[in-house]
């Protein structure tokens, strides 16, 4: 059994997700632990709902950047986290907890990386650009987090066909509903150990009944 934290600044429509498959068994993980800067987002009112363990950690309740890098990662030792899912965050992880949690670290990016990808890309700017490009698809991407925005080796992706009819809200609602199955499955494959390694590239292992 894993012990998963989870990262938010918003919604939480993947932490949901995520919740919800280990609610239902499919998952054999356990969320000990929700971190986020923002103490008023739907995602932290669904841990409280759901007595999920939560912290906040921002400018505001720790000023000195150094204290709040250190206690991120300190947060999660202590909560012998084994691995940490990005669904939402919009902080940038500094660079020690990322070491620390080398391919341990799952974010989920709505657009087919590595394309739409990297700073200023997020929410509906990601979704803009796509329909900007006239590209005929888009998609969810879930990737190991190295210390470059976007950028670390990509483990699962999920595709969906544009439309003459579609706009950048219609994209961004079929893209998220594809993330609401991607995130979980990956998270799945993590936790059953079925993510390889193999010259900096994961591969998703199929189960294997023998
Ligand atoms: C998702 O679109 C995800 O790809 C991006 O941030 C959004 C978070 O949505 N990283 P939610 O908070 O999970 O609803």
């Amino acid at each position: 059994m894993k012990n998963i934290a989870v990262f938010v600044s918003g919604g939480g429509s993947n932490f949901k997700a995520i919740h919800q498959q280990i609610s239902l068994g499919e998952i054999p993980g356990q969320i000990v632990l929700v971190i986020s800067n923002n103490p008023k987002c739907s995602a932290i009112e669904y841990a409280i709902e759901n007595s999920i363990s939560h912290v906040i950690i921002n400018e505001t309740r720790y000023p000195n950047p150094h204290t709040r890098n250190e206690l991120l990662t300190a947060t999660c030792v202590k909560a012998e986290i084994d691995l940490i899912c990005l669904a939402g965050y919009m902080k940038m992880l500094p660079p020690a907890i990322v070491k620390e949690y080398e391919n341990k670290i799952l974010n989920i990016h709505p657009g087919l990386l590595p394309e739409f990808g990297g700073k200023g890309f997020f929410g509906m700017r990601v979704h803009e650009a796509v329909i900007e490009s006239g590209k005929r698809e888009s998609g969810a991407t879930v990737h190991f987090v190295d210390e470059i925005y976007d950028h670390g080796p990509i483990i699962a992706q999920k595709k969906v066909e544009i439309l003459e009819s579609d706009t950048a809200e219609s994209v961004a609602a079929k893209v998220l509903k594809l993330e609401h199955e991607l995130f979980p499955e990956v998270v799945k494959a993590f936790c059953e150990d079925r993510i390889m390694i193999e010259n900096n590239k994961p591969k998703l292992v199929e189960y294997n009944e023998n």
